[in-house]
């Protein structure tokens, strides 16, 4: 049983996979009970349906503004009674209306160590930037862009000759560690909020 997630997703579902498969390996007490799209054609919704679990694309061009469209998405999450909404991959950023209303926190998985290199492409700045170090961070999400309290981050080397593949493909592998990992935190109640600095209790 354990906790009920729903995810948000735009495109691949590499993350959504990764969640999954840790649920079936028994890694994360919880179930997926809805998978949402802002694209029709997410491969995300496909892995969700073959699965079996509900999903649903929900297309903002059909909405009057913002609000309606994301009182939507609130209106499925809450409708299938989850404790948790993880965005995998979900590239729009989510107005102070979904924030404001959702019924329960709201995680996101971001492709760089923030706060650096917020935003699209955080791989790609962290190549440009020159750094040497990249990564994932998993964190809560606030009405800023990639702004919340960080649960975990995971590190990664960049190498002398990373292009934006190589070194995305390297932080992926690390995402779907991080993000099972987190969600599985929260499942278990050991994340403790005090500010914006996330403490792990049991630790
Ligand atoms: C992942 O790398 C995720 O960190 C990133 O999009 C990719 C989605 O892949 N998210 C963002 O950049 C959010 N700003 P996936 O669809 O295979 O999970």
């Amino acid at each position: 049983m354990g906790i009920r997630i729903a995810v948000l997703a735009s495109g691949r579902g590499s993350n959504l996979l990764a969640i999954m498969q840790a649920i079936g390996e028994g890694a994360i007490d919880g179930e997926i009970a809805v998978v949402l799209s802002d694209k029709e054609n997410a491969m995300a919704l496909e892995h969700a349906r073959k699965a079996g679990i509900p999903a649903y694309h929900v297309n903002p061009k059909a909405f009057a503004d913002k609000s309606d469209y994301e009182a939507k998405l609130l209106e499925y999450i809450t409708q299938a009674d989850c404790q948790l909404i993880c965005l995998a991959g979900y590239m729009r950023i989510l107005g102070a209306y979904f924030v404001g209303n959702a019924p329960c926190p709201i995680m996101n998985i971001h492709p760089a160590l923030l706060p650096s290199f917020p935003g699209l492409h955080g791989q790609r700045q962290a190549l440009e930037y020159g750094v040497k170090v990249a990564g994932c961070t998993v964190h809560f999400v606030d009405e800023g862009m990639d702004s919340g309290a960080i649960i975990l981050q995971k590190m990664v080397p960049v190498l002398d000759d990373d292009t934006e593949d190589t070194l995305s493909a390297r932080i992926l592998v690390q995402e779907h560690k991080a993000y099972p990992e987190a969600i599985q935190l929260f499942a278990q109640g050991r994340l403790e909020l005090d500010g914006r600095i996330v403490k792990v209790k049991g630790e």
